[in-house]
């Protein structure tokens, strides 16, 4: 059933343009909570403009922190390691990164708070980040299998060493929040290296993080001081633009002032891989993050076969490299990715439904997908499932496709990138 939500997308003839694109989602989250617990105020541009990071910002409010935000500049008058014991639960939303980090933060907290979540974050894992937080000395309840709602009892916190047994970034910078808090070193270990902007982002306020390998160390009682700064172009939504050129040869797309942290740019090496041309120029580096503009040129597209680390570094991006799989020249095979089952959708459920709706021949299997190659696609109706990420994928994926494509609960778009579908109809030519 078509409902208010749902958008149209007709196939495009090229993309041509230039953007730049609202501020990192992963590193929005990280800003704003280390700003609340620094001394002085942090002023942020170019914020993330995502419902997501709304939440970390109302959860913020909610826990004593003061905050005006004009547009995208975010101002956060910091407390100082203390938080202002909550009268109301906190709100996270649909996002998994402000339930998670801030359970770090709160475990650090001589108080108690229920963080509470939205259909789709009350059905997702938190055990992840409940265990090594018990084992630091908070106390915490959840409904059952570790499901939100979360009540996160903390204060006096033991620093531990703890090998993490899924990778999350999440997770990390959860625990090395609460390691601020915490009696002596606290040491991470993760199974393969993720996103370093937690690290980052500690780094920017002040502290000390060491890191050797895949594990991040930090040693507790460490005072923040605010920054000012200006987030990069979130290159995960870059990613559907990028995705929308590479399907059009001779295409033409450049994304100035974007995220390039290394831990978070293998994209831009499988794109090259699958024979889009990449150039990159007006590096720069702020706050420890790699910022630069990127230059993409459509060519003939190939496939890729994403599997072992690069399923982790690519986690957000897999769904929209999987949604243009079928138009590559010999498909895609997506490997070691089973976390994508539990994001804000089944993810490999969601990708394998909304292909075969379009008429593609999928594979779907426990940990990834198989997508051959060659394929044509009809427009048809397909559905987010509520996800933002499976939303604009398949907005580029309608691009390629015969007729239009009409996309049920499009809306689901503005936890990550309000304002999407203009963006991308900015950038198409018809
Ligand atoms: C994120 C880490 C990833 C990612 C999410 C943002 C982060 O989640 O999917 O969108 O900012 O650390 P996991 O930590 O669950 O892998």
């Amino acid at each position: 059933m078509r409902g208010p939500s749902t958008i149209v997308v007709l196939p495009a003839r090229n993309i041509s343009g230039s953007l730049r694109l609202p501020g990192d989602k992963s590193i929005s989250h990280r800003y704003a909570m280390l700003a609340a617990i620094a001394e002085g105020t942090t002023r942020l541009e170019n914020f993330s403009t995502g419902a997501d990071c709304a939440s970390t910002l109302c959860c913020l409010k909610t826990l004593g922190v003061q905050w005006e935000r004009k547009e995208q500049e975010v101002i956060i008058h910091g407390r100082g390691p203390t938080l202002q014991p909550p009268t109301a639960p906190l709100d996270c939303g649909n996002s998994g990164s402000t339930m998670r980090m801030l359970s770090g933060i709160l475990a650090g907290q001589e108080f108690s708070s229920e963080l509470i979540g939205d259909e789709s974050l009350s059905r997702r894992p938190m055990a992840r980040v409940i265990t090594p937080l018990e084992a630091m000395g908070a106390r915490i309840t959840s409904a059952d299998g570790g499901r939100p709602p979360l009540r996160v009892s903390g204060g006096n916190l033991r620093a531990i060493d703890y090998q993490m047994p899924v990778a999350s970034a999440q997770v990390k910078t959860a625990l090395l929040f609460a390691g601020l808090y915490a009696h002596g070193e606290t040491r991470v270990t993760e199974p393969v290296r993720t996103r370093d902007h937690g690290e980052l982002a500690l780094r920017a306020f002040g502290a000390t993080v060491n890191q050797s390998g895949n594990q991040a160390r930090i040693v507790g009682g460490q005072k923040l001081h605010a920054i000012e700064a200006q987030v990069p172009g979130d290159l995960s939504s870059a990613a559907f633009f990028l995705c929308a050129a590479a399907l059009f040869p001779g295409a033409q797309l450049v994304i100035e002032r974007l995220l390039m942290n290394p831990t978070r740019a293998r994209l831009l090496d499988i794109l090259v891989s699958m024979g889009v041309g990449i150039s990159i120029t007006q590096l720069e580096e702020q706050h420890g993050e790699v910022v630069g503009t990127v230059q993409a040129e459509g060519r003939t597209l190939k496939g890729a076969t994403i599997q072992g680390a690069d399923s982790a570094a690519l986690i957000d991006e897999i769904p929209v490299l999987a949604a243009i799989a079928p138009y590559t020249s010999s498909g895609m095979e997506i490997r070691d990715a089973r976390e994508l089952r539990v994001k804000e959708s089944d993810r490999i459920a969601a990708v394998a439904a909304n292909l075969r709706a379009m008429g593609a021949q999928v594979e779907e299997r426990d940990d990834g997908l198989k997508i051959p190659g060659g394929q044509a696609l009809h427009g048809a109706e397909v559905d987010s499932q509520g996800d933002h990420r499976i939303a604009m994928a398949f907005a580029v994926a309608a691009l390629r496709a015969k007729g239009e494509t009409a996309i049920r609960n499009a809306n689901a778009a503005v936890i990550s990138f309000p304002g999407f579908f203009d963006v991308l109809e900015s950038v198409v030519q018809r």
